[in-house]
């Protein structure tokens, strides 16, 4: 196991080791150290619209792979629970429903909606029983207007995740954003997920890569700030002011010209914020080469869509995944090992590999 170190000084830093989007190993300890660990992306609260339904999904299918159930009880609350059912592992759910209590179909046994074991045939003479480990495990569900989020080992407040970018957007009216799954994509990409969201995370390349977003976005004015510890935003700011936010004087960036406020969250979310509202990037890996990119649009003011940096967002990502797939190419030489960072250009992926260093070391 490699030991992965990244100086805090970027003038000093070298990149992360090449190892860490080659080695089996690690791509395997990332799973436990990062992914159980860290906060995730669920979907919109609407999952469960009416009380009584519930939605079984997979969460990050192919790598954490944990079977869930997101229910609305009888007064309305959510729940995020284990679909596993405590007797012999049967799945409990498999498919959405209105429902007043979960039944397992292997045995029956019964749950309320909430995940509190209610009876099981044949259980009389069984010593102890029911005791709270009979009880599906549930979990903690983190909402966000009108967003879920969930994490699997819950060790980390989420305030550390997500806490800046909240306060940033607090003057929108996030609650009027609405899902629009016609915009919405899926894109596999020939490359681990770390490759894909490092690359998101510096506009260096922005005048190499995207010429278009570069005809909008004033480079010379691009900026990142870091937010400590497990997030950052990089702040774009448009050539047109035709193609800027309307911002109020309760937002921090009154008088700045901004086309996209692009947050990250640690490990492997994005929320670019643009003018006609919000694509939520989320990167899953697949395989120690492969990655799914969900994008997840909520459209707030559709005249602006397809304006400004907000635009042709297809065309950038085609864009980001040609160039990211010839780098996973890259990493993989014997030649190749360390890079070495822009002081100026690429504090956001610094910024990223000394976390994942952190959390690799522990
Ligand atoms: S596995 Fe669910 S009742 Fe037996
Ligand atoms: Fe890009």
């Amino acid at each position: 196991m490699p030991d992965f170190f990244v100086d805090p000084n970027i003038a000093k830093a070298k990149t992360l080791n090449a190892d860490f989007y080659t080695s089996p190993t690690v791509f395997e300890q990332c799973r436990e150290k990062i992914f159980a660990l860290s906060w995730q992306f669920i979907g919109n609260a609407d999952l469960v619209k009416e009380n009584g339904e519930v939605y079984p999904f997979t969460l990050l299918e192919n790598y954490l792979d944990e079977p869930l159930l997101l229910t609305k009880d009888k007064s309305g609350e959510i729940h995020l629970l284990s679909n596993v059912c405590t007797h012999r592992g049967n799945l409990v759910a498999d498919k959405p429903c209105k429902l007043n209590n979960l039944r397992c179909r292997y045995h029956g046994r019964m749950f309320g909606l909430d995940g509190k074991f209610v009876s099981m045939p044949e259980f009389k003479e069984v010593e102890n029983f029911p005791t709270k480990d009979d009880n599906l495990p549930g979990l903690e569900v983190f909402k966000w207007s009108k967003w879920l989020f969930t994490s699997v080992e819950n060790k980390y407040p989420k305030e550390l995740f997500f806490r800046d970018m909240m306060e940033r957007v607090s003057w929108m009216p996030l609650d009027d954003f609405k899902f629009e799954p016609g915009l919405s994509r899926v894109f596999n990409v020939k490359a681990n997920w770390a490759l894909y969201c490092e690359n998101y995370l510096e506009g260096f390349h922005i005048p190499f890569v995207h010429a278009g977003l570069n005809a909008v976005i004033d480079f010379g004015e691009y900026a990142t700030e870091l937010f400590f510890p497990y997030s950052s935003l990089q702040l774009g700011l448009a050539k047109n002011v035709a193609d800027c936010f309307d911002l109020p004087s309760s937002s921090p960036d009154h008088g700045k010209n901004v086309a996209a406020y692009y947050f990250w969250v640690f490990p492997n979310m994005m929320f670019n914020f643009y003018p006609w509202g919000l694509s939520v990037n989320v990167v899953e890996p697949v395989s120690i080469s492969e990655c799914r990119v969900k994008f997840f649009s909520y459209v707030w003011d559709e005249s602006k869509l397809d304006k400004g940096a907000g635009a042709g967002l297809d065309k950038v990502e085609q864009e980001d995944e040609e160039i990211v797939e010839n780098v996973q190419l890259g990493v993989r030489s014997r030649f190749y090992k360390h890079g070495r960072y822009s002081v100026t250009r690429e504090q956001g992926t610094h910024h990223f590999h000394r976390i994942l260093a952190e959390f690799m070391n522990k």
